[in-house]
């Protein structure tokens, strides 16, 4: 391959530094960057850092290795990579042309299965990612409502209105009073101490572990009493911790949800979805995107659909991860090693660790011998994860173990 002047001296196959190169960071997705990858491993040359091919829970690095995943792309694949029956929709849906001047009939048909699966959902409204969906949740509230302020608890993406990252205005970030996951005496404190009632509370119901249906509650009649509109963002907990998400498990409905991630496993799709009073607001604001209903992503999300309804996936999700994490947290509890454990709800659990430089040490090695292991975030079973995955990794287990103790094959080196 003929490279310009930028590339001169790097080999062709060596994409962690091609990267570095021309991608501030190395890549466009935070989570996939080598240093939050691996942390102090990042540069481990034995660690992968891009894939060539990904297929139910494995992957290929491009020098043909393969790895076991458990992270599955963030919880965006909940079924498995490339699954045949999603994959063949997507295509499908490509070759008759995926987007047009007109929006494909497939956003009529996915939103009349959404408001069928989603407790609280009568109306819906499409976009790309859970970001855009939280951002146009909060538009709605504040349409709605006439009113500025949010009361938040969660992640809700990269956009402004949530975000203190360098380079969001400290207006913007002075419109939102953020509050501890679970501590209903907080969320009442907070709201009694604002000046003006707020458009919103947007609660994640699932950080670390499932939200309280008691919290939920009080989230809910401080809503009722405030006038604010109440959003679950179930980006990550619907499609997973039932279909349904947390709403069906607990049976607190909000009036808007955001949904996204196994959604569609893996391709770009999101959705508001809620109450239709509600939801009418999002003709008197602004809310639009050339490629909200382009039909690859409404494809995926009407084969994923189809799963659901053909099998328990949640269920099956949640055995799996249980299993990954039995035998991990097994590992990791019966090892000498000690300094990283595994903790959460089988469905999504983290590997948790009071000293960063063991769980670097643990994810790194634990890649070197084909597991991958997401640092600081989430695990998430899949179906794809089956009784031959899971025998792999309660086979690689021990010598990763190993390889962390001091001694001839330490990873440390
Ligand atoms: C709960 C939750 N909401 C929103 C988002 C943002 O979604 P996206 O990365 O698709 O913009 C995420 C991403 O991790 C998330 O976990």
């Amino acid at each position: 391959m003929t490279r310009g002047i930028p590339f001169a001296g790097l080999p062709d196959d060596d994409w962690r530094s091609r990267a570095a190169d021309v991608i501030p960071g190395g890549s466009s997705t935070g989570s996939r960057r080598p240093d939050v990858l691996y942390g102090s491993r990042a540069f481990d040359a034995a660690v992968p850092t891009h894939y060539e091919r990904a297929d139910g829970c494995y992957l290929w690095s491009p020098d043909g290795r393969r790895f076991i995943d458990c992270g599955m792309a963030l919880g965006a694949v909940g079924i498995g990579y490339a699954d045949p029956s999603i994959t063949r929709a997507v295509i499908n849906a490509a070759s008759n042309g995926n987007i047009s001047a007109l929006p494909h009939r497939l956003e009529v048909e996915v939103a009349e299965r959404l408001v069928q699966v989603i407790p609280s959902a009568e109306q819906v409204r499409f976009l790309r990612t859970g970001a855009e969906a939280n951002a146009a949740a909060i538009r709605m509230a504040r349409a709605l409502t006439g009113r500025e302020h949010v009361v938040a608890c969660g992640y809700f993406g990269w956009l402004d209105w949530c975000s203190d990252a360098a380079g969001v205005p400290a207006s913007v970030q002075h419109a939102v009073t953020w509050v501890p996951f679970n501590d209903s005496g907080a969320l009442e404190t907070a709201v009694s101490a604002l000046a003006a009632p707020p458009a919103a509370i947007i609660i994640e119901p699932l950080v670390h572990d499932i939200a309280s249906a008691s919290w939920l509650h009080v989230a809910r009649r401080l809503a009722d009493r405030t006038g604010a509109v109440l959003i679950f963002d179930e980006v990550k907990t619907a499609f997973r911790v039932r279909t349904g998400g947390v709403q069906e498990l607990t049976g607190v409905t909000p009036d808007l949800t955001t949904l996204g991630k196994a959604m569609a496993n893996g391709y770009p799709l999101s959705a508001v979805v809620g109450r239709a009073a509600v939801m009418e607001v999002a003709q008197r604001t602004w809310i639009s995107s050339t490629a909200a209903t382009e039909s690859t992503g409404l494809a995926a999300a009407k084969a994923v659909l189809d799963w659901h309804e053909r099998t328990d996936v949640p269920e099956r999700m949640a055995t799996a991860g249980g299993m990954l994490l039995q035998i991990i947290g097994t590992a990791l509890s019966e090892s000498p090693w000690v300094g990283v454990r595994a903790e959460g709800p089988p469905m999504m659990w983290r590997l948790v660790s009071d000293a960063p430089d063991a769980l670097d040490a643990l994810v790194a090695a634990a890649a070197r011998d084909g597991l991958l292991l997401k640092r600081g975030a989430y695990q998430f079973g899949a179906i794809a994860h089956d009784d031959a995955a899971l025998a792999q990794v309660a086979q690689l287990m021990p010598r990763i173990m190993h390889a962390l103790l001091p001694g001839p094959r330490r990873v440390e080196d």
